[in-house]
């Protein structure tokens, strides 16, 4: 009999993120000298650090409008599929506003590029994109966000609102994950 379980390894505490998340807010907000933001989620692994940031946002006083897209590159698999299927929710144009573009962790690019290439296509008056991470990784497209949180190796990681085939989004850290069989 087979039995499958995972070792956890956590590379970024509770604590380290939310001290990096009021830092981050910070910054983003001393570039953004304008009203009203925008920002664009990019579903499903970005949702507990949207959270996170837009709460702080409002602590500094920001006003802010929040939409999403909906990104899926990987089906059960750590390996990036490469071309992100995009379904889109139905959503104001951000023609003429200033749009924060964010997701969870930048690996090969595709996905931030695809987001980004659909919301300037709109004309927005600013679009700049934050992630929460970033893998020390060669990208396959050349795209460098605008804000991050951490820079991490190339290691398949959860938690946070990031997954492995759907689960450990809940983890309130970031673990490097690890699947190991055992046979019984
Ligand atoms: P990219 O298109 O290869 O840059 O991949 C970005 C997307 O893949 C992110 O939005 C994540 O949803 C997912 N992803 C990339 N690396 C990881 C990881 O280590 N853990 C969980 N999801 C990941
Ligand atoms: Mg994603």
């Amino acid at each position: 009999m087979t039995n499958d379980h995972f070792s956890m390894n956590i590379l970024i505490s509770e604590d380290n993120i939310r001290e990096r998340v009021k830092e981050l807010v910070e910054e983003i907000i001393s570039d953004f000298v304008y009203n009203e933001t925008t920002i664009v989620a990019a579903l499903k692994g970005s949702f507990v650090f949207l959270a996170d940031i837009i709460r702080e946002f409002h602590r500094k006083g920001s006003e802010l409008i929040v939409e999403f897209i909906d990104v899926s590159s990987y089906s059960g698999t750590t390996v990036s599929q490469g071309n992100p299927l995009i379904r889109e929710f139905k959503r104001p144009s951000v023609c003429g506003r200033n749009v924060l573009l964010v997701d969870d962790i930048l690996d090969t690019g595709h996905t931030l590029s695809k987001c980004k290439t659909i919301l300037e296509n709109e004309h927005p008056m600013v679009l700049k994109t934050c992630v929460f991470l970033v893998k020390d990784v060669k990208r396959l497209v050349d795209i460098t966000p605008d804000y991050f949180g951490f820079t991490i190796e190339d290691k398949f990681v959860v938690g946070y609102g990031l997954d492995y085939d759907g689960k450990f989004r809940e983890l309130p850290y970031i673990a490097e994950i690890e699947e190991i069989s055992t046979s019984i």
